[in-house]
């Protein structure tokens, strides 16, 4: 009998295929509901999750003694909780590196978008209140040759850097370790003196105790009353009551913003400002990338219920 594989969310047929060989189940276009997501689990040898499933150890138990391996289909696996999943000897996997190009062309497109108006733009242009070409319309800060601050110089940081030196920005970065060996001749500062420093602020840290409101009002009032700041990382990262309150008093010039404290909620506040860029969780999405999450992901599931090592494992 072919073992039980529940894949949580419809994903691109190259990642179901390589499962074809499993009994697989895939539970929802949307994000399941919990209760169906408990039922669905049960007698599952392994879990394709994605970053809308909560996988603790109540989804584990659920799945039964069978279970040996989530695959997360995501470089971030904050949902899933490590040490449920040791407990329980299960593998947990995720999808680093085959999204770090495409996640840093979206944060480097929401830096150009937040600093240029261009949602601002759109939205004048599609209500009909674009009259003619101004002098002063719509003027933004330049972001070539200005000061890159990169929080979190991993792979998808140092990805930012280099589309940075493209446009002759200097670029400086924070991280818990320095990475000076870094191709991008970034230079390391201390995260007050980046915030203060900097004329854009990219972050790119995973979320963790440690980095939960990684970026306060502290923080925000050190920045630049000129500073765009972009989160393309993870929603908790930032304070996003904080963020709001900054933009609406202009105390920074715009945001650029992908991921969110509660998704699919973005704060009320946020939805009404005209200098912020909100994007809906969309780094890692080119169709080229989502399928190589998929594959990574099915290869990581066959790996382990075949009893070899899964290639990107993030628990032993
Ligand atoms: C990730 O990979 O962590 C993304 O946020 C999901 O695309």
């Amino acid at each position: 009998m072919p073992e039980k594989v529940l894949v949580t969310r419809e994903i691109p047929s190259a990642g179901l295929r390589l499962l074809e060989d499993l009994d697989v189940a895939v539970l929802a276009a949307g994000p399941p509901a919990r209760e169906e997501l408990l039922e669905a689990v049960r007698g599952a040898s392994g879990i394709l999750s994605t970053v809308t499933e909560k996988v603790d150890a109540e989804l584990m138990d659920a799945a039964g003694d069978d279970l040996e391996v989530v695959a997360n289909m995501a470089v971030g696996y904050d949902n899933v909780d490590l040490d449920a999943a040791g407990e329980r000897n299960v593998v947990v996997t995720n999808t680093p590196d085959v999204l770090n190009e495409t996640t840093a062309d979206t944060a480097f497109m929401l830096l150009l978008a937040a600093a240029r108006r261009l949602g601002e733009a759109e939205r004048l242009l599609r209500s009909g209140g674009w009259d003619a070409w101004g002098p002063m319309q719509l003027t933004g800060p330049d972001v070539w040759g200005k000061k890159l601050g990169v929080v979190g110089f991993g792979r998808i940081g140092q990805a930012v850097a280099r589309r940075a030196r493209g446009f002759d920005m200097e670029v400086l970065y924070h991280d818990r370790y320095r990475n000076e060996s870094a191709e991008t001749g970034a230079r390391y500062l201390e995260l007050d003196e980046l915030l203060r420093t900097c004329d854009f602020i990219s972050i790119h840290t995973p979320l963790t105790p440690e980095t939960k409101h990684l970026i306060g009002q502290g923080e925000l009032d050190l920045m630049q009353p000129t500073a765009v700041l972009v989160n393309s990382s993870r929603g908790p990262v930032v304070d996003e009551a904080a963020l709001a309150d900054a933009l609406e008093e202009r105390s920074i010039f715009a945001a650029g913003l992908d991921v969110y404290e509660n998704e699919p909620e973005v704060h009320p506040k946020l939805l009404e400002l005209e200098n912020v860029v909100l994007a809906p969780h969309i780094g890692s999405a080119s169709i080229e990338t989502r399928d190589k999450m998929a594959v990574l992901s099915a290869e990581n599931i066959v790996a382990v219920l075949s009893g070899e090592q899964p290639k990107t494992p993030v628990n032993g």
